[in-house]
């Protein structure tokens, strides 16, 4: 067997949440808005919130040993533990040596990657480079996010889009030389990210800088531009891929789209003319929740028996940084 002839698989998939869900509703009693203003322009009916003291680094430790649990795994047998985040719980240390010590994964190297709502698709695509170069390797990758602790609770047009929570999969040599990671599109839009940003907590501004707005010590985004932007972009990564490959739209057995806009996922499912029984959608419990909401979305979608053997899966995001990234997957 030649490397390049090797392919990766997810072997397994864990999640967490935290329990505390805050509804419409609950945000009709702090903002000036609506439980039909919210689902009418985004899905969202709910999402799950971090209570104060609790650290997204709980959630991702347990989302990992579901996931070693469910492919028979120790978590001696990892060599490597990607976490996809942008809300870690320090700056340093980062979340993916707080899993490695969580889980007690002590033959693994560790490290984060920072590529907003995509980050899980690029976690995802890195491993299968492992992989291809490394057969016999077992790669755990996170996508886990506290982005209620970057909100500004009183910005109505971004606060209301997000939620917390974390999903692991474990990645190997695919079991089978017909199933796995077919191919993946990674890419980023240069010269538009100010329309989305997180500036407070980096290297430019010391901390408590005093030319530093308050505001900017959270996620601020202008909503509409990024909206035009993200359905082009989540279209052309669709297409290039699928064109690459050969496959046309209705050879798609799931769409599992990062859920950040019901809308968003509305337009690509139209423009593929897919029906809604091959697009996942849990906007509706979880809002966005950034490089999370893929992996949870595949859980569920397994759950629900959803990912069949030799389905085709097709994987898309698009995010913050204007990072992108579509991912094919025979399951
Ligand atoms: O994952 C990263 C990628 N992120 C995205 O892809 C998000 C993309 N953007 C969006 O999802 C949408 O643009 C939003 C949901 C953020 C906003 O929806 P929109 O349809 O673009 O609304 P808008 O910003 O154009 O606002 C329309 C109106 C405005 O009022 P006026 O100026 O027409 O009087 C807003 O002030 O809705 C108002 N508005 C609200 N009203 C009630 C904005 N937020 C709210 C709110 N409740 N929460």
């Amino acid at each position: 067997m030649t490397l390049s002839s090797v392919k990766s698989a997810i072997l397994s998939i864990g999640i967490s949440l935290p329990s505390k869900v805050l509804t419409n509703k609950d945000l009709e009693k702090i903002l000036n808005t609506s439980d039909s203003w919210i689902t009418e322009r985004t899905g969202i009916k709910t999402r799950h919130i971090l209570e104060d003291q609790e650290l997204i680094s709980t959630h991702a430790i347990k989302a990992a040993k579901k996931a070693l649990e469910k492919a028979n795994l120790s978590p001696k047998d990892l060599n490597l533990i990607i976490c996809a985040t942008f809300t870690p719980d320090y700056l340093m240390p980062t979340l993916s040596i707080l899993v490695q010590e969580g889980i007690g994964a002590l033959n693994a190297g560790v490290f984060d990657i920072s590529a907003t709502c995509s980050g899980f698709i690029y976690g995802l695509s890195i491993a299968d480079q492992f992989i291809k170069n490394n057969p016999n390797w077992k790669i755990l990758v996170v996508g886990a996010e506290a982005l209620s602790r970057k909100i500004n609770w009183k910005d109505r047009s971004t606060c209301i889009l997000f939620g917390d929570g974390a999903g692991a999969v474990v990645v190997g040599k695919s079991p089978s030389q017909e199933s796995g990671i077919i191919d993946f599109v990674l890419g980023a839009i240069p010269n538009n990210w100010s329309l989305l940003t997180l500036k407070g907590g980096g290297s430019c501004f010391a901390p408590f800088d005093e030319r530093l707005p308050k505001e900017e010590y959270f996620i601020k985004m202008q909503g509409k531009e990024v909206f035009k932007i993200a359905v082009k972009t989540l279209e052309e990564v669709t297409l290039t891929l699928l064109k690459r490959n050969k496959i046309t739209p209705e050879r798609i057995d799931l769409l599992i789209p990062h859920q950040a806009n019901l809308r968003i996922i509305e337009f690509l499912r139209k423009k593929l003319k897919l029906s809604k029984e091959k697009v996942y959608v849990n906007i509706q419990k979880y809002g966005n929740t950034s490089a999370a909401s893929i992996p949870i979305a595949l859980y569920e979608a397994q759950k629900k028996n959803k990912l069949k053997k030799n389905n085709l899966i097709l994987s898309v995001a698009f995010g913050g940084s204007f990072t992108f990234g579509g991912i094919l997957i025979k399951w």
